[in-house]
């Protein structure tokens, strides 16, 4: 895996975060199985919670162009700060993802790798809706 052509993917995307509202401005570049890659920014709402932040965009778009595998998803913010991803985004990462790895970056030389599980333990996931 390219960690750091990754990292460049999701800084690049901050460009097109919509974030008037709170000026933090979120980009993420999530790879998919067979290599490609598509990236998410936030996009905020005049109504605030109908806010959407830049992993789930990023998943969706993948989702919406029929990918289903994945391994990593990058996420920066253009200030340099660490973005941890927020709890719905952890959700439906694992729900979409599964175990892959996230890379919290500040720039490409200074991130942190991890695994989903490691962020959401004891995750809900589809097998509980199982019933005999
Ligand atoms: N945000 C993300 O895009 N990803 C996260 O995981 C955390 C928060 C966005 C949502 C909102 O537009 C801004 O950051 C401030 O919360």
């Amino acid at each position: 895996m390219d960690v750091q052509g990754l990292i460049r993917a999701a800084y690049a995307a901050t460009l097109h975060a919509r974030a008037p509202y709170s000026g933090f401005k979120v980009g993420a570049a999530l790879l998919c199985a067979d290599g490609t890659v598509y990236t998410g920014v936030n996009v905020e709402s005049s109504s605030y919670g109908l806010t959407i932040c830049a992993e789930r965009v990023a998943m969706f778009k993948a989702l919406s162009e029929g990918r289903d595998k994945f391994q990593a998803i990058a996420i920066i913010c253009a200030n340099r700060t660490w973005c941890p991803p927020c709890g719905a985004c952890r959700q439906v990462l694992w729900d979409w993802g599964r175990d892959l790895d996230v890379i919290l970056a500040k720039d490409e030389n200074d991130y942190q790798l991890m695994k989903l599980s490691a962020l959401l333990p004891h995750a809900f996931d589809n097998g509980y809706l199982i019933h005999d």
